[in-house]
């Protein structure tokens, strides 16, 4: 397979190649709103997940960060080796067992493609999408995968590496990526709930992100909206998103959620869309 002649299909929109705890997917219809590609230059995203808004906008120029470095590292690999990648998924077998051994390689020995594609069937097999690791650093997710269908499909993995063909990726807290914005950009923040949002919302998440964060983020929002650089945040409608939204424009909506990850007890729940412009102007 060359992944070079598929250029021509950046033009159809595409679905992220990876299951996230906390994606947005359900919620793109009302987030694709806010990006004008003839207003924004780029698009920056700076707590990427699966990056499912950006997969949808399919922009010319993009921004991409996680605190996440395997995650960054697969994009990266379908990016720039994505034949290789898709040939050592071809390698990896469905089932229980499989997914055990898998699990329990030793990363250090792998190559960077095997360990990319190791990234994606892990995400497909384990429960939930969750990403979360021990002390060690290691990869301990149980087995899900009776119901989370197959691997990614060619088709999807090559639409997903032309559209990253615009994209410059960052490994890192998102300090890092946002200390590159720069007027013109629309930037999109997707924070994992906070430990008390978390516990509201019976989610759980690898990354701990506190109080301090939460601050960190707050004053990032300010910074932008005085340089004039639209933003827009998703968030648990909770306590701690009082603090993030004030002085800025917000409405909440209802998405449907898995909770705990068991599909059979999905609850309504309200989220929160807070934004450096007049939301009425973009939804009616
Ligand atoms: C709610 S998820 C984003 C989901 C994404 N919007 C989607 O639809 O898939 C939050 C992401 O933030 C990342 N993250 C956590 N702490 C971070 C930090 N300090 N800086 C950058 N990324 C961080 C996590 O690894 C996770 O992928």
């Amino acid at each position: 397979m060359n992944s070079k002649k598929n250029s021509n299909l950046k033009l159809s929109t595409a679905q992220s190649f990876l299951r996230w705890a906390g994606s947005k997917k359900q919620i793109l219809p009302t987030l694709e709103k806010f990006w004008s590609p003839s207003t924004h230059k780029r698009y920056v995203e700076p707590f990427a997940g699966s990056a499912c808004l950006f997969f949808r906008l399919k922009p010319d120029r993009g921004m991409l960060g996680d605190i996440n470095k395997d995650l960054i590292a697969t994009y990266l690999e379908i990016k720039y080796r994505l034949d290789e990648l898709v040939e050592e998924l071809g390698k990896l077998k469905k089932g229980r067992e499989h997914y055990l051994s898998v699990r329990g390689l030793d990363t250090s020995i792998l190559t960077a493609s095997q360990r990319a594609a190791r990234f994606i069937y892990l995400n497909r097999f384990c429960f939930n999408g969750l990403y979360r690791t021990n002390s060690k650093g290691q990869f301990n997710v149980p087995y899900g995968g009776e119901r989370s269908g197959d691997i990614p499909s060619i088709e999807t993995l090559r639409k997903c590496s032309s559209i990253l063909k615009s994209a410059k990726l960052v490994a890192g807290d998102f300090n890092k990526i946002l200390e590159m914005v720069e007027p013109g950009d629309f930037v999109y923040l997707d924070p994992p709930y906070s430990v008390e949002a978390r516990r509201v919302f019976k989610q759980y998440n690898a990354a701990v992100f506190g109080d301090d964060d939460l601050r960190r983020l707050r004053s990032w929002l300010t910074k932008l909206a005085n340089h004039n650089i639209d933003f827009l945040v998703s968030y648990a409608d909770c306590e701690e998103a009082d603090r993030l939204r004030r002085g800025f424009y917000y409405r909440t909506i209802n998405v449907r959620r898995n909770i705990a990850g068991f599909t059979d007890s999905r609850q309504l729940s309200k989220e929160i869309i807070i934004s450096s412009r007049p939301i009425r102007s973009v939804i009616l």
